[in-house]
């Protein structure tokens, strides 16, 4: 099993204007040694699904499953959340500032989460310790640097501090959440180099969230995107940079100038996120979706197998032709087909909001189906077959009942 398995995590916070329903059924799993990128656009839940995992999102109802090494962090009690917390998992964000203390020099404040998690290692050691991960993260004369203050440093040095901190202790898993976005695009290759380099070094499992697909494009082994809550596509990088399936994606490849497409026609994807509390019936993108169809109002796609492959572990949750891969021609052609017939072949009846099954004269929409029954046999576990990305791809496709 995966170093963390997350299954069909939902988190929601009651507010005055009614119920954020932020996290909807989420899941994703990482390896150590291996990079989930998770993506998406402000709001759509990436932090607040992160959070949760770590207890940080206080008030919160919350559901399904967090197995970190086997052990629900979800139920897991406060005791054992802050050994976990830094020591097993790190967190990296986009402000350092909000992590390092102002009054404290950088040096002592590597030094006391050393010693919050190992108290008998000494004190000279834990000093000799903190200014070696300064070194190792390229900050010059890690000694001096080690007796200043964080406003002493700059961006970029600060968040090689952070990174640090996030080392110090050897955690198996490292939760950057947006760790790039307040730096200039120079410093922020630079971090992500070091990232890269130091993961690998250290064989640490890295969940990077970033609104940018352009960030992870190096970086990330398997990438999940992330809108309304959901995952509107999973697979592994390459296949998610050329051949995606969501219109969601391919909305965000088109609109980031870093990411694969073609940086020559940047089109920024029309309208706002959704309200997490007034969530759109049928597919929540379809207010915004090029290619909406009637039934994207009010059946709601669940995470499909996408058609013809080779990522066993590519799934899209669209009511598209599962084989409309891609920018390239012949992939539009069979989505504007899909369009004009405003409905696409026969697919499992399991639609999650209890939509009704397609008719079967919707099969003949699309004309070479590389297999008509691809999907055939499939429906009983289309209910939140969310499974995680991991390399062994289909093998693991589970639901986490393997505690
Ligand atoms: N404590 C909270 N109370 C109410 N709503 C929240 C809270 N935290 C986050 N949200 C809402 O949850 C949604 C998802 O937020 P978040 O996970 O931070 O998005 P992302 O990280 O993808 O930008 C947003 O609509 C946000 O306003
Ligand atoms: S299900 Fe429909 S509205 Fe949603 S992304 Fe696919 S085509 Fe667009
Ligand atoms: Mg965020």
């Amino acid at each position: 099993m995966s170093l963390l398995e997350v299954t069909d995590l939902r988190v929601s916070f009651s507010t005055p204007d009614g119920v954020v329903r932020a996290v909807r059924g989420v899941s994703f799993a990482v390896d150590r040694g291996r990079t989930l990128g998770i993506v998406g656009e402000s709001g759509s839940g990436k932090s607040v699904s992160t959070q949760t995992l770590m207890g940080l999102t206080p008030g919160a109802k919350v559901s399904g499953q967090a197995l970190f090494e086997g052990a629900d962090l979800l139920t897991a009690g406060e005791r054992r959340m802050r050994q976990i917390r830094g020591a097993e998992i790190a967190m990296i964000f986009q402000d350092p500032l909000s992590s390092l203390h102002p009054l404290y020099k950088v040096g002592r404040q590597i030094e006391e989460m050393i010693r919050a998690h190992e108290p008998d290692t000494g004190r000279d050691a834990v000093r000799k310790r903190a200014v070696e991960m300064l070194g190792t993260v390229g900050i010059p004369q890690p000694a001096q640097r080690a007796e200043e203050y964080p406003h002493q440093f700059s961006g970029g040095m600060r968040q090689r501090a952070m990174i640090a901190m996030a080392l110090a202790l050897n955690p198996k898993l490292i939760i950057a959440d947006e760790p790039t976005t307040a730096l200039d695009a120079t410093v922020q290759a630079q971090i992500l180099d070091l990232m890269r380099r130091l993961q690998r070094e250290f064989d640490t499992a890295l969940i990077m969230i970033t609104h940018d697909l352009g960030v992870i494009a190096d970086m990330a082994d398997d990438v999940l995107v992330m809108y309304g809550g959901k995952a509107a596509e999973k697979a592994r990088r390459r296949p998610l940079y050329y051949r995606p399936h969501h219109p969601y994606t391919k909305g965000l490849l088109q609109s980031t100038p870093s990411a694969a497409a073609g940086a020559d026609r940047l089109r920024p994807i029309p309208g706002q996120p959704p309200s997490l509390i007034n969530i759109p019936t049928g597919c929540v993108f379809h207010p915004r979706c090029e290619y909406v169809m009637d039934r994207c109002v009010t059946d709601e796609p669940v995470l499909d197998p996408v058609t013809g492959d080779d990522d066993p572990t590519h799934v899209s949750a669209c009511w598209l032709p599962l084989e409309a891969l891609g920018l390239g021609e012949d992939a539009e052609r069979l989505r504007q087909r899909a369009v004009e017939e405003g409905r696409v072949r026969a697919r499992p009846a399991a639609a999650a909001n209890g939509g009704a099954p397609e008719s079967s004269g919707a099969v003949d929409a699309i004309a070479e189906p590389p297999g008509p029954d691809a999907d055939a046999g499939t429906d009983a576990d289309t209910a939140g077959r969310d499974g995680p990305p991991g390399e062994d791809g289909g093998g693991t496709r589970g639901d986490g009942g393997t505690a």
